[in-house]
């Protein structure tokens, strides 16, 4: 039997260069979308797609994640029985919905390494990966719903969200080439991280969503440095694509690029608009 997906991976120790000064105080993953952090958005997708143990891995200067999923007993006491009392009620049904536990990943090489960190928190099952600063938004079911139900069926895989972008653009992710062997899912034969767009195997890329086996954290471990110096899950997730252990999922739904200033605002206009619908 397929075993159940239970836990969801963070890594939230970038430095957030894009979002200076913002960012050097508080988190990226912080930063709110309206009233809500990126953070929150993304442990809400995975508690709705059924997972109860969140693992975060932070970095030095990000104390304020850990203080955002805990009670503040002095807030819950200054606004008890008053009108504001509501505005607390989404945050207190995280809080009870699921657990949290953290590590520090204490050198930023990259979101390999990132991952690699997590391993002492995730232990030897399949687990889900949410890029926080990747917003998602569905009328239906949300983007790791969609993901963990392909997992399903093909429990020996890795699933990569993946998405189509100007091809102009495919310096900023990874880029996958595969087969399609059902509607909007791929096999993977081939992933590249950030190529130029003439060396660029397709114009589809991968957004911040991932289900992972664990067998993907001894391969990182034998991964070397790739683009930019960082060890890099794209080419840690080649060698198991080489295996055929790779698909990605064409996902239905709505992404925003929260990492950068222009998807920050698209996101911030976008909900917005819907809550006052
Ligand atoms: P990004 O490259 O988008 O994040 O990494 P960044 O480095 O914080 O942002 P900029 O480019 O400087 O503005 C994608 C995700 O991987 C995490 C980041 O926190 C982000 O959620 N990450 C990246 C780590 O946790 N550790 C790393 O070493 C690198």
């Amino acid at each position: 039997m397929t075993k159940q997906i239970k836990k969801c991976l963070f890594p939230a120790a970038g430095y957030g260069t894009r979002f200076l000064p913002a960012t050097k105080a508080i988190p990226k993953e912080m930063l709110p979308v309206l009233t809500k952090p990126l953070l929150q958005y993304g442990i809400e997708e995975a508690i709705e797609a059924g997972m109860s143990t969140m693992a975060i891995v932070t970095g030095r200067g990000k104390r304020s994640i850990e203080d955002h999923f805990d009670i503040s007993y002095e807030l819950e006491h200054q606004i008890k029985d008053t009108p504001k009392e509501h505005y607390l009620t989404e945050i207190r049904s995280v809080i009870n919905k699921c657990t949290f536990s953290y590590t520090r990943q204490v050198e930023m090489k990259g979101l390999g390494h990132a991952i690699l960190t997590g391993k002492t928190l995730i232990g030897d099952e399949p687990f889900a990966v949410i890029l926080a600063d990747d917003l998602c938004d569905n009328d239906s079911k949300a983007v790791l719903t969609q993901m963990t139900e392909i997992y399903e069926k093909h429990p020996d895989c890795c699933i990569v969200a993946i998405e189509e972008i100007p091809k102009e653009h495919t310096n900023k992710y990874g880029v996958i080439a595969g087969e399609e062997i059902e509607s909007n899912l791929f096999k993977v034969n081939n992933m590249v991280e950030k190529p130029d767009p003439k060396d660029a195997p397709s114009n589809l890329a991968i957004i911040g969503r991932y289900i992972l086996t664990p067998e993907i954290f001894d391969v990182i471990e034998q991964t070397p440095p790739g683009k930019g110096g960082e060890i890099q899950i794209t080419d840690a997730l080649l060698t198991l694509a080489k295996q055929g252990k790779v698909l990605a999922y064409k996902f239905d739904g709505k992404r925003f690029d929260c990492g950068s200033v222009d998807g920050f605002v698209e996101a911030t206009n976008y909900f917005y608009e819907k809550q006052n619908k």
